[in-house]
């Protein structure tokens, strides 16, 4: 992991002006966990719109989710090819699925879900974290420089991104039991939002919300959400987003915006489209 972010990070630093969304902060997240899930290298062109589409389907129903169906609907239908035609990355998870198949513990036609369901979440969240990471830290050099001084802020950093930026802003539950939340007399069976992205600047938890801090205690930030359901790639997205930081730390001596920033439209997911940046080298950094 920390190779591939490397040279990431050095093949940006030599160009010098890019965008921090294509050139850097999409690089980990679109190999690292089609790798991980088998997904077949000549089918990826899709995979950042397909699993974009996922996202804007899970809101309220509106122009996004209309527009977003047929993307949808082609990466499980791509998901039910893969499964079909057995054509899966050897030693891969989805490899592991197909076995289960042979060996009758698991139904063929679960497996196109179970990869998608896997893959689609890690994309667009990562993404977005690690452009908010370089976006936050362009327009905060006091941060940055806070974190070149202590490197092992790192891992806190991370999480004080996901909490002011909050990747992935909110999701539904179905109540189970009657309760009360903040007052309020809910019954079972009701929908409920739970915005994580409001939880995090939450001015009766947190002191100064607004102002990103990577020294504060972070980490009880909600943006993974939490309990059974808690996000189950959390590790791996704080990997990847840590390994870029530390190699932009490794190799930059600052991080400067060449442009303004675009954010994107989804439903879901609060994610940066464009990030114009100017990565201004470490004299004597490693090449
Ligand atoms: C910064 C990046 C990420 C953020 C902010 C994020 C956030 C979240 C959130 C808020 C949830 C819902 C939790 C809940 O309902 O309580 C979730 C669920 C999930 N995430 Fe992530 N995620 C990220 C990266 C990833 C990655 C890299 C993967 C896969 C490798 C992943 C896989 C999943 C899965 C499978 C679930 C569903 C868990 C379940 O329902 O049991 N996520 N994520």
């Amino acid at each position: 992991m920390e190779e591939r972010a490397d040279a990431v990070v050095a093949a940006a630093v030599a160009r010098g002006h890019v965008d921090g969304v294509a050139d850097v902060a999409q690089a980990l997240p679109t190999s690292f966990v089609p790798d991980l899930i088998g997904w077949p290298t000549d089918g990826r062109e899709h995979l950042l719109r397909w699993a974009g589409a996922t996202f804007d389907s899970l809101g309220p129903v509106n122009g996004q989710t209309i527009r977003s169906t047929p993307a949808t609907v082609g990466m499980l239908r791509f998901a039910r090819s893969v499964v079909r035609r057995r054509d899966v990355l050897p030693g891969s998870m989805g490899a592991d699925l197909l076995e289960r198949v042979d060996r009758g513990e698991l139904r063929e036609d679960a497996c196109p879900a179970l990869m998608v369901d896997y893959l689609a979440p890690s994309l667009d969240t990562t993404i977005s974290a690690i452009a908010s990471t370089m976006l936050l830290l362009a327009r905060h050099p006091g941060q940055w420089r806070r974190l070149q001084d202590d490197p092992d802020l790192v891992p806190n950093a991370v999480n004080e991104v996901v909490r002011i930026e909050s990747p992935l802003r909110a999701f539904a539950r179905s109540l189970d039991r009657d309760a009360e939340v903040g007052g309020v007399q809910l019954t079972a069976g009701t929908r409920v939002v739970v915005f994580y992205a409001s939880a995090n600047r939450d001015e009766r938890f947190w002191d100064d919300p607004t102002t990103f801090d990577v020294t504060r205690d972070a980490t009880p930030q909600l943006g993974f959400g939490q309990g059974a359901h808690g996000c189950a790639g959390q590790g791996l997205a704080r990997l990847e987003t840590q390994s870029i930081l530390r190699s932009l730390l490794a190799r930059v001596e600052r991080i400067e915006l060449a442009g303004t920033p675009v954010w994107g439209v989804n439903n879901i997911i609060h994610k940066l489209d464009e990030l114009p940046l100017r990565l201004v080298a470490k004299e004597g950094a490693r090449s």
